[in-house]
């Protein structure tokens, strides 16, 4: 079974779905994973309604692990609200990659998450977990 996530992960990593920036996003945040390094910019467009997920993108660097449940959580999050997302929790993201992680692998794969609810947190106010609050310290921008 793992190998089928492995296969997963591996065509998220080499055909990233959603890879790419959008000029004059309406949301839009960069973190780092501080353990590496790594960086993971993303870019939300809202839907006339202002609250639903048209369009995300994203761009950066990183391992296997984070760029591949990066671009799972683009196809995850289109057409979910800003609250929804504020709200989903990190095991569903985890569920998808599916393979287990070590407490470091868990950071790379939960990078893209945590960057997506500081975007929507600064442009809508949606809350942000306790779990991810030190993510607004680890903002480059
Ligand atoms: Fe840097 Fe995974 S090693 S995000």
């Amino acid at each position: 079974m793992d190998d089928l996530y492995r296969e997963v992960i591996l065509d998220h990593y080499k055909n990233p779905r959603g890879h790419g920036v959008i000029e004059d996003a309406d949301a839009s945040a960069e973190g780092v994973n501080p353990l590496c390094g790594d960086e993971v910019s993303i870019y939300v467009q809202f839907a006339p309604d202002g609250e639903t997920v048209d369009e995300v993108k994203f761009s950066g660097r990183g391992c296997a692990i984070s760029q591949a449940s990066t671009s799972m959580l683009m196809e995850m999050v289109v057409g979910k609200t800003a609250q929804e997302i504020a709200e989903l929790p990190k095991e569903e993201l985890l569920e998808e990659v599916g393979i287990p992680l070590t407490p470091i692998r868990l950071k790379c794969a939960l990078l893209g998450l945590g960057v997506l609810k500081v975007a929507l947190h600064r442009a809508k106010g949606t809350p942000l977990p306790q779990e991810w609050a030190g993510l607004d310290e680890l903002e480059l921008k």
